[in-house]
């Protein structure tokens, strides 16, 4: 227990250096209106472009999109739809998987957040799993609509593809979500008519003896991905002798909203939030820039975003530290 604490401590100065995916998301009270018009009418748009409206981009301007991030852009569908697009459906263990539901875009930890109450007052448009429609659990043809889900994503490779994103929603006045795991409690990772960006694949892990910010040596850090579970980075680090302070959801990500919320762990007690041991963000803010954010540079950005709340400020493409939460709220995922 003794050396556990010492490599913790050891850790609580130095690890907790990770390299956020970004996206950024910003409240869309503090996002410009009149960046979208009508093309019709030349007015402000009060709203984000949806299919259908003249200011949605044609076909033609997404697969533009997509060619910019090297082919990566796919259609989004719900849980429920993906579960009857295969044979016999979803196992109740299938749909109760996180990991499944970490590498299914359109897939919410909890799936009542992508079945659309908003926009069908009575009934969600989406079923849950397969054609059985709860509460009944009758088997039923119920439909597969659209639900809450975007319409498409980007599965980000790098901080580039999360900056074609970003710089894409902008420009065309576009809902935009972030999803790290999806696991966000009020379902802001997921927006109708949206366009997603995954950062499920950006999976590096990488540690550093002497990670310096301002030309000081911080000592040990891990820098993780966006992408990167807990359970994953607790095996990296234990297998390095060291621990992080991070929660107890095994499929929740370190680089994410987790650590933009605070991020609770069993080790605050004697070391504080995982925020707290935060020393470096890697994100992308609203106007599509790739900012480093620590103690000397954009320092207002970095205090900020610990304590800011999930989405608020950025969308992280790694963090150089401790982990890093990116949530988003459904409202403030508008760009
Ligand atoms: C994006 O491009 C890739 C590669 O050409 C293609 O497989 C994919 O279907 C395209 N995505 C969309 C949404 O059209
Ligand atoms: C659902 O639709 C299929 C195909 O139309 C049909 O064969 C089946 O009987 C329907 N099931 C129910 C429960 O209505
Ligand atoms: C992940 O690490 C590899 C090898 O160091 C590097 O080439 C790649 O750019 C990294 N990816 C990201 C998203 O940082
Ligand atoms: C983008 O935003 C960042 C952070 O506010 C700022 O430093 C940068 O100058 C902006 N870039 C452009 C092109 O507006």
């Amino acid at each position: 227990m003794i050396s556990l604490l010492k490599l913790t401590y050891i850790v609580w100065f130095n690890l907790l250096s990770g390299k956020i995916a970004s996206a950024h998301i910003i409240d869309s009270s503090h996002v410009k209106r009149d960046t979208a018009t009508s093309s019709k009418t030349g007015s402000p748009s009060p709203c984000r472009c949806a299919p259908g409206q003249d200011c949605f981009p044609p076909v033609q301007t997404w697969a533009l999109l997509n060619s910019s991030v090297s082919g990566r852009l796919v259609n989004v569908i719900s849980s429920a739809a993906f579960c009857n697009g295969l044979p016999g459906g979803c196992s109740e263990a299938q749909w109760a998987s996180a990991v499944l539901r970490n590498n299914i875009p359109g897939a919410m930890n909890q799936a009542n957040w992508e079945q659309d109450y908003v926009s069908s007052q009575d009934s969600p448009s989406v079923c849950f799993r397969n054609t059985i429609q709860p509460p009944s659990n009758t088997p039923q043809n119920c439909s597969q609509g659209s639900g809450n889900v975007p319409l498409f994503a980007i599965i980000a490779e790098s901080a580039q593809d999360i900056q074609k994103g970003v710089q894409f929603a902008q420009r065309h006045n576009l809902r935009l979500t972030i999803k790290s795991s999806g696991h966000d409690y009020l379902g802001r990772s997921t927006a109708k008519n949206a366009l997603l960006i995954s950062t499920h694949k950006l999976q590096n892990i990488t540690f550093s003896d002497h990670f310096t910010i301002g030309g000081k040596d911080k000592g040990s850090v891990v820098t993780v991905g966006s992408g990167v579970a807990l359970n994953t980075l607790y095996t990296a680090t234990k297998a390095k002798g060291k621990i992080f302070v991070g929660g107890t959801a095994a499929t929740v990500v370190a680089a994410s909203g987790y650590v933009q919320g605070a991020g609770h762990s069993a080790l605050s007690p004697a070391y504080g939030l995982a925020v707290d041991n935060v020393l470096e963000f890697t994100v992308v803010v609203a106007n599509g820039t790739l900012l480093t954010v620590n103690e000397v540079k954009n320092s207002d950005l970095f205090w900020a975003m610990r304590g800011g709340g999930a989405g608020s400020q950025v969308q992280m493409v790694e963090d150089s530290l401790e982990p890093l939460r990116v949530g988003v709220s459904k409202k403030r995922h508008h760009i």
